[in-house]
C-alpha cells in the first residue's frame, strides 16, 4: 500500500490554497449579505411567536395566516439567501490524485484554515444561532394546537346538566311551555329555561317532551310522579355516541335515533329496543306548577350521553 503513495506527487500548498479559494462564499460583500439573514431569522422568529400568541388567543383566521406565512417567508428567504450567496461556490472538481501529503503540508494547510477561514466560521455560528432560534420557536407554536385541544379538565360537568329543581321548561325560543302546549303523540324539543341559546344547554341539556295521554303518566316504577297530565320527558342524547334523539314514531310509541336506528321506548323508561344503543335515555322527573306551567323536579338520576359511565 505504501508503495503506490510513494509514487504520487504530494499536493502542494498552493493547490491547496486553489482548492480553499473554491470554498470563499459567492457573495461580493459576505459581510452585508449576513445581516439581511440575520434580519430575515430575526423577522421569521419573531412572525412566528405572533403565530402563537394569535391561536393562542383564538384570533381570526386571516391573523393566524399572516403570521405563519410571514414566519415561514422571512425564515424561507433567509434559508435559500444563506445557501445561495454564503456556501462554497462550485462547480466542485476533484482531481484524482495522491492521497497521502506530507507532514508539512498537512500542517501548512491547517494553518491556513484556521487563519482564513476563523471569522467565517464564527460568523456562521450566530446565523446558525439564529436560524436554531426560529425554527425552535416554530416548534414549540407547532405544539400549541395539541395542547389546546387537550381543553380544561371537566370536572364534574359530565355528571350534572343545568336542569335544577323547579327549572321551568322551555322551547327553543324561550317560551316557558304549559300543560296545554301539546295535543297528545306530540314532541317537542325543550330546555331548563336561559340554557336554550348556550352550547352546553344545546350540548347537554336537550330533553325530548312527548305527551303520551292526558292523565299522569308512570313509566317504571318508583316513578309514579314523574310524568304529569301524560307528559314524559327524556334526554335527547342518544346513549350509543351522542346523536339527537329526535324522530318520533308515534304509533309504535318509540323514539328513534337517526345515526344507527336504535329505538327507545318511551312508554316503559326509554330502554332500547332495537340498536346499539347499550342503555335507556335518562327521564327528567316533570311537575306542574300551580300556574300550569311544567318543570323540573330536579336534575336527571343518572347522566346523560354516551356510554363513558359504563366505565366507571
Ligand atoms: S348514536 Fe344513536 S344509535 Fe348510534
Amino acid at each position: 500500500m505504501s508503495d503506490v503513495n510513494e509514487t504520487r506527487t504530494p499536493v502542494s500548498v498552493a493547490g491547496l490554497e486553489e482548492v480553499y479559494s473554491h470554498l470563499q462564499p459567492s457573495a461580493r460583500n459576505p459581510q452585508l449579505v449576513e445581516r439581511i439573514i440575520a434580519v430575515n431569522f430575526v423577522l421569521g422568529a419573531v412572525l412566528f411567536a405572533c403565530f402563537g400568541w394569535a391561536f393562542w388567543i383564538n384570533a381570526q383566521p386571516w391573523k393566524l395566516g399572516a403570521t405563519l406565512g410571514g414566519g415561514m417567508f422571512f425564515a424561507g428567504i433567509g434559508l435559500v439567501a444563506w445557501g445561495k450567496y454564503l456556501m462554497p461556490r462550485g462547480p466542485f472538481v476533484e482531481e484524482r490524485h495522491v492521497l497521502a501529503n506530507s507532514d508539512a503540508d498537512r500542517d501548512a494547510f491547517a494553518a491556513a484554515i484556521v487563519e482564513r477561514g476563523g471569522d467565517v466560521i464564527k460568523r456562521r455560528k450566530l446565523l446558525g444561532g439564529l436560524l436554531g432560534g426560529s425554527l425552535g420557536i416554530f416548534g414549540v407554536v407547532a405544539m400549541f394546537p395539541l395542547l389546546r385541544s387537550l381543553g380544561p379538565l371537566p370536572k364534574n360537568t359530565l355528571d350534572h346538566t343545568d336542569w335544577t329543581k323547579g327549572s321551568f321548561v322551555v322551547d327553543q325560543s324561550g317560551r316557558r311551555v304549559s300543560v296545554g302546549d301539546l295535543a297528545i303523540g306530540s314532541i317537542m324539543t325543550v330546555f331548563p329555561e336561559g340554557t336554550q341559546d348556550s352550547d352546553r344547554g344545546q350540548a347537554v341539556d336537550q330533553t325530548v317532551l312527548i305527551r303520551i295521554s292526558n292523565q299522569d303518566f308512570t313509566t317504571q316504577k318508583g316513578r309514579e310522579s314523574w310524568g304529569p297530565s301524560g307528559y314524559v320527558a327524556y334526554s335527547k342524547l342518544c346513549t350509543h355516541l351522542g346523536c339527537p334523539v329526535g324522530l318520533y314514531e308515534q304509533q309504535l310509541q318509540m323514539l328513534v335515533c337517526p345515526c344507527h336506528q336504535s329505538m327507545f321506548n318511551v312508554t316503559n323508561g326509554a330502554i332500547p329496543q332495537f340498536g346499539p344503543a347499550p342503555r335507556p335515555l335518562p327521564q327528567l322527573p316533570l311537575y306542574v306548577d300551580t300556574q300550569g306551567f311544567l318543570r323540573s323536579q330536579r336534575d336527571y338520576h343518572v347522566p346523560v350521553g354516551p356510554g363513558f359511565w359504563e366505565r366507571h
